[in-house]
């Protein structure tokens, strides 16, 4: 089955170009906010998925916070007209003067990641004479089961305080008269849809929390990141994440306190569905073992096959032909790994079709580089189609 898409207008916009359907995005948004009616529930969307100001306007509207991983991402979010107290600052590595901005706009929380980190923040913090809420990232060592590359909460990951430095890390959050100590936070890896790995999370925040509470530490909140995996294979049938069993899980497994929230940083199962790249076939050339499709869109402009062999479901959604055949789709950059599928079953192909790379709306345009000195993609919306109505 096709996605049906408004082929005589792409015909229209030059090509590639990322194409937003803002209604999926607005239904994948409630269909979140309906499974996770817990007022003690909160999710935050995390930008580094896709910052195009139409979907932050969006999320803005249906009332998400915002997980920032850069001083560029806050104010984006604060331009989305996201609140301050609904932001997140997360990253490894924040600079001075991300820290400076965070707390001149008195963001929600820091989730900070290393001891130097926190007492950075404490002296920024006592000079600009503000507190800065702290949630402290552990590292769970807990497997996720994805991609290596996409896999954050093992012990030989750079994320997170590893548990045997949690203690340290909370005598110094303590020394510190700027910081609040307010919250724990950890997040496994992306692109998961195998949920046992979610259980053992559970698991390591509840025992994290009882130890905490017998040396007399209350958190307000227990953030969970994200993670959550969408359906790659097929974006036609299974168009909105599992969100449902997602928030379940956490419902059942982790013991929340009295008044304490739980916090969710989801980018992918949010934005993912609602993005394809379009692409125009430049070439179709018969090697010898192979017949590639030659297209206009590059590594640059998705970059996920390249570096993850991530699958994109691939259409083409001009061909009249009711004949398939396999190719190599390929892109113009001067690399191998340029390529976004092999012996890929596609309608027949001929230089000017044009393809669909689905699911492409989270991690595709916010990855995009000039390399080869190739100019980025644009983008259009839905919301464009309806207007020249
Ligand atoms: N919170 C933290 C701390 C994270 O590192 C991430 C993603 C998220 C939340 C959001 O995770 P999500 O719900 O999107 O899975 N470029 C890769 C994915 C990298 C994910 C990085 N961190 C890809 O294209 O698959």
């Amino acid at each position: 089955m096709r996605g049906s898409f408004p082929v005589e207008q792409f015909k229209t916009w030059s090509t590639p170009f990322y194409y937003y359907d803002l209604e999926l995005l607005e239904h994948t948004l409630s269909r979140a906010l309906m499974s996770v009616s817990d007022v003690s529930f909160l999710i935050h969307y995390a930008l580094k998925a896709n910052a195009h100001a139409q979907i932050l306007s969006r999320v803005s509207r249906a009332n998400l916070g915002a997980d920032c991983v850069s001083g560029n991402e806050i104010l984006a979010a604060l331009a989305a007209g996201i609140a301050p107290a609904r932001i997140l600052f997360a990253g490894v590595g924040k600079a001075d003067w991300e820290i400076e901005l965070a707390l001149q706009h008195d963001i929600a929380c820091f989730n900070v990641e290393s001891i130097p980190e926190i007492q950075v923040i404490g002296e920024i913090a006592a000079r600009a004479g503000k507190t800065a809420r702290i949630a402290l990232r552990v590292n769970p060592n807990v497997n996720a089961h994805t991609h290596h590359y996409i896999t954050t909460g093992l012990t030989e990951n750079k994320f997170g305080i590893p548990l045997s430095a949690l203690s340290a890390a909370i005598d110094t959050s303590l020394h510190y008269p700027h910081l609040s100590l307010e919250g724990i936070h950890a997040h496994i890896g992306s692109q998961i849809v195998e949920f046992s790995p979610f259980k053992d999370l559970c698991r390591v925040l509840n025992d994290l929390q009882d130890s905490m509470a017998a040396c007399g530490i209350y958190l307000k909140h227990i953030n969970v990141g994200g993670g959550l995996g969408i359906n790659y294979e097929h974006p036609n049938h299974h168009p909105v994440a599992d969100f449902e069993a997602y928030f379940r899980i956490f419902r059942e497994h982790l013991h929340l306190r009295e008044g304490q929230k739980l916090h969710f940083e989801l980018g992918r199962s949010l934005v993912a569905a609602c993005g394809t790249l379009i692409t125009k076939v430049l070439y179709v050339k018969e090697g010898e073992q192979k017949t590639f499709a030659i297209v206009d869109a590059a590594m640059t402009d998705l970059l996920r096959p390249a570096l993850y062999q991530a699958y994109h479901r691939i259409e083409n959604i001009t061909s009249v032909s009711t004949e398939a055949r396999v190719y190599d789709v390929v892109g113009p950059v001067c690399e191998s790994s340029d390529l976004f599928a092999r012996d890929f079953p596609l309608a027949t192909t001929c230089r000017g079709d044009l393809l669909a790379l689905r699911s492409t709306g989270a991690y595709g345009e916010a990855m995009a580089s000039g390399y080869n000195l190739r100019a980025l993609p644009t983008s259009h919306t839905s919301e464009e189609i309806f207007h020249h109505k």
